[in-house]
């Protein structure tokens, strides 16, 4: 019996340490918002607002089913390059890229959108909450270059002034833009 009980306690260790090893993804956390796409107009605003061209290269941070991405590629030609926490998103989102045919443009990450390198970022697109905006506020300052240009569907940053905003079926986009760095 007490054998038996010391098999099992190996086993169970055996067990954890394999969980342990396995691929760094499959540790990550459960999203901080769910999956709710933004509509398709609201999409079409958020881009033209931050004035994408052929040059941007788009990181839409919690990237859903990768539609804002896709569209910049698409409709702008911009590169694009959507983070999703949540597997079944990223799955989604990487059939999407293929299917609309932009996968020389568009990359899929599964990653947190708190610890990804957004360093290569021209336009940075948001559908979040406030207090997730404000959270990531301080890495948006820190690792964006001054003039990449910061676009948010319904929420706001708190006390960082938008640029610009726009009402459209029913919601506010804003737009703000990385400072010049001080000193
Ligand atoms: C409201 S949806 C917006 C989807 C897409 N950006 C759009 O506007 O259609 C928020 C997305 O963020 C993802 N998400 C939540 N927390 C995250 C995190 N910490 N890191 C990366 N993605 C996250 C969710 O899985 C979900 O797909």
């Amino acid at each position: 019996m007490q054998r038996r009980q010391f098999l099992a306690g190996v086993g169970a260790l055996g067990l954890s340490g394999l969980l342990g090893a396995q691929d760094k993804g499959a540790e990550l956390r459960g999203p901080d918002v769910i999956f709710v796409p933004t509509p398709s107009d609201i999409v079409d605003t958020m881009l033209k607002m931050a004035g994408v061209t052929q040059k941007d290269t788009v990181y839409d941070l919690g990237c859903g089913d990768g539609r804002i991405v896709i569209t910049a590629a698409q409709r702008y030609r911009a590169r694009g390059v959507g983070i999703d926490i949540d597997p079944e998103r990223v799955a989604e989102a990487t059939e999407n890229v293929k299917k609309a045919g932009v996968a020389d443009r568009v990359k899929i990450i599964r990653g947190d959108l708190f610890e990804a390198d957004i360093s290569a970022a021209t336009v940075v697109t948001l559908y979040l909450l406030t207090d997730l905006n404000l959270k990531l506020r301080p890495k948006l300052l820190r690792d964006l270059k001054p003039g990449t240009r910061v676009v948010s569907h319904a929420f706001s940053m708190g006390d960082w002034k938008p640029e610009r905003t726009a009402e459209i079926s029913g919601t506010t986009v804003y737009l703000w833009r990385i400072p010049p760095r001080q000193g």
